[in-house]
């Protein structure tokens, strides 16, 4: 028995979850250490996914424990609404607008990334209407986007599933398909180019199936964006911190975004934080002549100082163990472990190449056989010693960048391992 199924009913509602399901059968995670977890019952297992994509550094590392420990001992939290700063806060935030691909950034911190996007949403408006070009609210988001679940992350995220049931969304949004530039074109043209505040978008779209942006997409889109004078938003919220081997993954084409999300990378997960990244250009107005504008905005929790510590030694962690660059060293070895997976009844198509992450897609005419075969193979593979993601129709890999390239290959072997003899694949 590999799971650890619970008897008894459970009171934790998980987040994305069939919890009818879920109540009988959880999953419980006890311990974690560099690529690997372990089950209460002692049973080990390889963490392809890095957790929810942010495990960068890998788990269980003394020093990020001794560093929260420490801050927590000397400063554990206190509020920087108002003039108020600390400072773990304030070397975070040199920190990353140091590193930040635009010139003097500043930075916005949250609890995460739906707080990062719905900051950056706020933020894109209300730098319009203090330009006193109030009409220019409209935001477009892409198909297959995943901006996370708040307002306006929702009202602009791309997978269908997780737009319906709440009512009507966010006015002034809308989407376009995630890999057409001429899409993208004739949408500012249809609101009109006056009227749109912002386009977000995600270098590789990670939830919504691991899709690599077309050839050029990134750099017509910015291009386009320029042209019309429109904030290109950045959702690094996957992409950074490694995953596609720079800080941003956006410096992989050279583009200058107005701003950028992040989270997850940035602590690898230790701790929760996420923020904004901003450009002077965005940030001026609000920083240069006292009392004109506030921007009346932030979570309780942002700029957290353990929250920051952890960060701060996750950045160290990083740079020194040369980690950044992993995620485009190892891109071309994940998707040649996972290669092979093609050819098996169950798979339609392996995706990835672009960064340590990856998806293998199930043959539809399996799903509609079988509609359960995601969470089979999941489990299958699972039951083989290797945690993967389920994700839309297809199952998802997201190593941490610490992975050594024979794990890579035992992702491989489990996935075909989980294929082999899935109900409904012959
Ligand atoms: C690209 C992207 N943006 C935003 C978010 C939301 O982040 P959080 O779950 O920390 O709110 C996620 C979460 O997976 C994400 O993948």
């Amino acid at each position: 028995m590999n799971r650890i199924a619970r008897e008894g009913d459970t009171k934790f509602w998980h987040p994305f979850s069939d919890m009818a399901v879920a109540r009988k059968s959880e999953f419980v995670v006890s311990r974690a250490e560099g690529v690997w977890v372990w089950d209460t019952s002692g049973k080990r297992y390889l963490d392809a996914t890095a957790s929810l994509w942010y495990a960068n550094i890998g788990h269980g590392r003394g020093e990020m424990a001794d560093a929260a420990a420490a801050q927590m001992r000397r400063l554990d939290a206190y509020s920087t609404f108002g003039d108020f700063a600390n400072e773990p806060a304030l070397e975070l935030c040199a920190r990353l607008s140091d590193l930040a691909p635009m010139p003097d950034a500043r930075v916005f911190l949250t609890s995460g990334g739906g707080d990062a996007i719905d900051t950056a949403a706020k933020l894109a408006r209300l730098y319009w209407s203090i330009q006193g070009a109030g009409e220019r609210v409209h935001i477009i988001g892409r198909t297959n986007a995943y901006h996370g679940t708040h307002g306006y992350g929702t009202s602009i995220g791309g997978i269908e599933a997780n737009r319906v049931g709440w009512g009507p969304l966010a006015t002034g949004m809308s989407l376009v398909s995630y890999d057409s530039v001429e899409a993208l074109e004739a949408e500012v043209k249809a609101i009109g180019p006056e009227r749109v505040a912002a386009f977000f978008v995600e270098p590789v779209v990670g939830a919504g199936g691991v899709l690599p942006p077309p050839a050029g997409y990134i750099e017509a889109a910015a291009e386009l964006c320029r042209a019309h004078g429109i904030l290109l938003v950045v959702d690094s919220v996957i992409c950074g911190f490694g995953r596609l081997g720079t800080w941003w993954g956006i410096e992989r084409w050279g583009v200058e975004p107005d701003m950028i999300t992040f989270a997850k990378g940035v602590t690898s997960g230790y701790l929760p934080l996420g923020g904004v990244v901003i450009s002077d250009a965005v940030a001026a107005p609000f920083w240069t002549e006292p009392g004109a504008y506030t921007f009346r905005h932030g979570p309780t929790y942002a700029g957290h100082p353990t929250c920051c510590a952890a960060a701060l030694t996750n950045l160290e962690i990083l740079e020194r163990e040369k980690l950044i660059p992993r995620g485009r060293e190892l891109e071309g070895a994940l998707l040649g472990a996972l290669a092979h997976l093609a050819d098996h009844d169950g798979v339609a198509e392996v995706r990835g190449g672009l960064g340590l992450l990856a998806a293998v897609e199930i043959d539809p005419e399996v799903l509609r056989r079988v509609p359960t075969a995601v969470a089979e193979v999941q489990r299958r593979a699972r039951d083989a010693g290797v945690l993967v993601r389920p994700l839309g129709s297809s199952v998802a890999v997201s190593p941490p960048l610490i992975i050594e390239e024979s794990e890579l290959e035992m992702i491989g072997d489990a996935l075909a391992t989980a294929f082999d003899g899935l109900s409904g694949a012959t």
